[in-house]
C-alpha cells in the first residue's frame, strides 16, 4: 500500500512510521508512507498556504490553490483510491473503517490546521472525512498517524502471527480479554487457573466470557441487541 500525507508540519510525522510494526511494514515493502510539505505548493515565495476567512472571525483557513495543486499533482502520479481529510467534524474512525482502508492500494491524507481547509477543496476533491474522536487536536497530523498505524498493522503479512490482529479488541465488536505472562505468581497474585490448564476449549470459552463481561461493563454500546 502506498500512503501519502500532505501537511504543513511534516516534522510531526517523522517518527511514527519509523519504529516497531510500522517499520516492519515498510521494511517488508508492504506499506510506504511519504509525507509532503504543503509549502512546496505555496502561492508565493513567503510560503503562503493560508489566509483570513471570508465573513470575518478569528483563525486562518488553508487556501484552495496550494492544496488543489498538491492533490492534482500527486493524484496524477499515484491514482489515489481515497483522498481523506482529517477533521473533527468527520465520521468517527473505528475498526471497520481501518479494515476497509487496509484493502486499498493508495491513500492520500490531508492534514488540516488553523480553522481548517477551504470548503471548496472538501466539495471537489475529498472522498472521505474522518475524525479520530470527539475532541479537537491542533492539527490533523496526529490523527493521520493514528489512522495509518491502525491500517498498517492489519495489512496481511505485517504482523508475524497472522491471526493476532483477528483477536484484537473490536474485530468482533468485543473488547479483548485480559492477558497474562510469566511468572505464574507475582506478589501472591496468581494467573487464573484456567489459563494454566492446557485445555484449549476451556481457555477459549473463558476468554470469550471475559471479553463479553468487559464489553458489557465498559462498552455496552458495542453489544448489538438483535431482538
Ligand atoms: N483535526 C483536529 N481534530 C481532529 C480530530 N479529532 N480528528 C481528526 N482530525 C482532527
Amino acid at each position: 500500500m502506498t500512503i501519502h500525507i500532505i501537511s504543513v508540519v511534516p516534522e510531526l510525522l517523522e517518527s511514527p512510521f519509523s519504529h516497531s510494526i510500522m517499520k516492519r511494514a515498510a521494511d517488508k515493502g508492504l506499506m510506504t508512507v511519504t509525507v509532503h510539505h504543503l509549502r512546496d505548493w505555496a502561492v508565493n515565495a513567503y510560503g503562503m498556504v493560508d489566509d483570513y476567512q471570508f465573513g470575518g472571525g478569528a483563525g486562518m483557513v488553508m487556501m484552495c490553490e496550494p492544496l488543489v495543486n498538491a492533490i492534482e499533482e500527486l493524484n496524477a502520479k499515484f491514482a489515489f483510491d481515497e483522498i481523506i481529510y482529517l477533521t473533527p467534524d468527520g465520521v468517527v474512525f473505528e475498526q471497520g473503517m481501518a479494515n476497509a482502508l487496509s484493502l486499498k492500494n493508495s491513500l492520500l491524507f490531508i492534514c488540516g490546521h488553523y480553522k481548517g481547509i477551504d470548503q471548496r477543496v472538501r466539495d471537489h476533491f475529498i472522498t472521505k472525512e474522518i475524525s479520530i474522536g470527539d475532541f479537537v487536536l491542533s492539527g490533523g497530523e496526529l490523527a493521520a498517524a493514528v489512522i495509518v498505524d491502525a491500517i498498517g498493522r492489519i495489512i496481511p503479512g505485517v504482523l508475524n502471527d497472522e491471526t493476532s490482529a483477528l483477536f484484537d479488541s473490536f474485530q468482533d465488536n468485543l473488547l479483548a480479554p485480559p492477558v497474562y505472562t510469566r511468572p505464574e505468581e507475582f506478589r501472591g497474585w496468581k494467573v487464573p487457573d484456567v489459563l494454566m490448564s492446557g485445555d484449549h476449549k476451556k481457555i477459549e470459552d473463558w476468554r470469550f466470557d471475559q471479553a463479553l463481561a468487559r464489553t458489557s461493563e465498559r462498552r455496552p454500546d458495542l453489544i448489538r441487541n438483535d431482538e
